[in-house]
């Protein structure tokens, strides 16, 4: 079975669910604890074989760039002043022989718009799509575990969870055949809860064929005026199986404030060196002293 090689990061949004914070800076820059979003991504990527990271970035997001580029100056400072592990932290963050690739998404016409930016650098390749503001922790990682499913059938995988009935108008929403591998009959961008086929949600993790680029060429606006990744699916669907995968791991949509504010809970109390120190701070909180 083909490796996947390349991995898309759409971060074209405006992110106006995040505003203030993100009028100027990209939502996927927002730390959880101590990295991004989009880091936290791209070590995703890695881990699952990706070699070729391709960014479709918009208006104020030369930040993304920036952190992923070397720091001669900055590197020096932390050499001088022999901090050797601040330094290790900032050199290793996109390792030898990974490629960083940027691709300016001119209008945020929307994500079926922003992969289809990443066209010509994807090439004639099954490749992943990762949206860094679905946050997973997952042990092994998401994309790593949808490599694996891909291996078994050779089919193009998405990521699904099951969100409240009452939320269904806020995702792609999937009816699958349980009989056969989860395969997806059917996919609707943000349904109402009575138009809705499951509550089985699309989440921000895709392995898609070359061949979408074909059907994105051809959709045009969808749901909130925008060019929708799920209608290229939808069309996807009638010739070449495409199957939900419900993942191992905890999502934290990190693109709403409270999610955000779930993931730097959950990441703090996990940390290494500070989650001993945060647990004994928010019990104290909570404890009301
Ligand atoms: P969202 O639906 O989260 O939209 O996009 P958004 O604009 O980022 O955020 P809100 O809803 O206004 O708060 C899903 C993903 O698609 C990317 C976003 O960056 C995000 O990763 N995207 C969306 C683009 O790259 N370009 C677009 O035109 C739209």
């Amino acid at each position: 079975m083909q490796a996947i090689r390349a991995a898309v990061f759409p971060v074209a949004g405006r992110g106006t669910r995040f505003l203030p914070a993100t009028k100027a800076s990209p939502k996927e820059m927002l730390p959880i604890v101590d990295k991004p979003l989009i880091q936290y991504a791209v070590e995703e990527a890695i881990d699952a074989g990706a070699t070729k990271l391709i960014f479709i970035t918009g208006s104020s997001k030369r930040a993304i760039e920036d952190h992923f580029d070397t720091d001669p100056e900055l590197e020096r400072a932390l050499t001088d002043a022999g901090k050797d592990e601040l330094l290790q932290s900032i050199r290793g963050i996109v390792p030898d022989g990974i490629t960083c690739i940027y691709i300016r998404q001119g209008k945020p016409l929307g994500l079926g718009h922003a992969v289809l930016c990443s066209r010509s650098a994807v090439g004639d390749e099954p490749f992943f799509v990762h949206l860094a503001d679905d946050l997973i922790a997952g042990n092994p990682p998401c994309l790593t575990q949808m490599a694996a499913e891909y291996a078994k059938h050779g089919g193009s995988v998405i990521a699904v969870e099951k969100v409240p009935p009452e939320d269904t108008s806020s995702y792609g929403i999937v009816s699958v055949d349980a009989a056969n591998q989860d395969r997806i009959m059917a996919i609707v961008e943000k349904p109402s809860p009575d138009e809705a086929p499951s509550n089985l949600a699309v989440v921000g993790r895709y392995l898609l064929p070359a061949k979408i680029f074909d059907k994105l060429e051809t959709t045009s606006r969808g749901a909130g005026g925008e060019i929708q990744l799920t209608d290229a699916i939808a069309d996807l669907l009638e010739e070449s199986p495409v199957y939900a995968y419900a993942f191992s791991g905890k999502r934290f949509d990190c693109g709403s404030k409270l999610g955000y504010l779930k993931a730097t809970v959950a990441y703090g109390l996990d940390h290494p060196t500070m989650g001993k120190a945060f647990r004994e701070h928010l019990q104290t909180l909570l404890d009301g002293e």
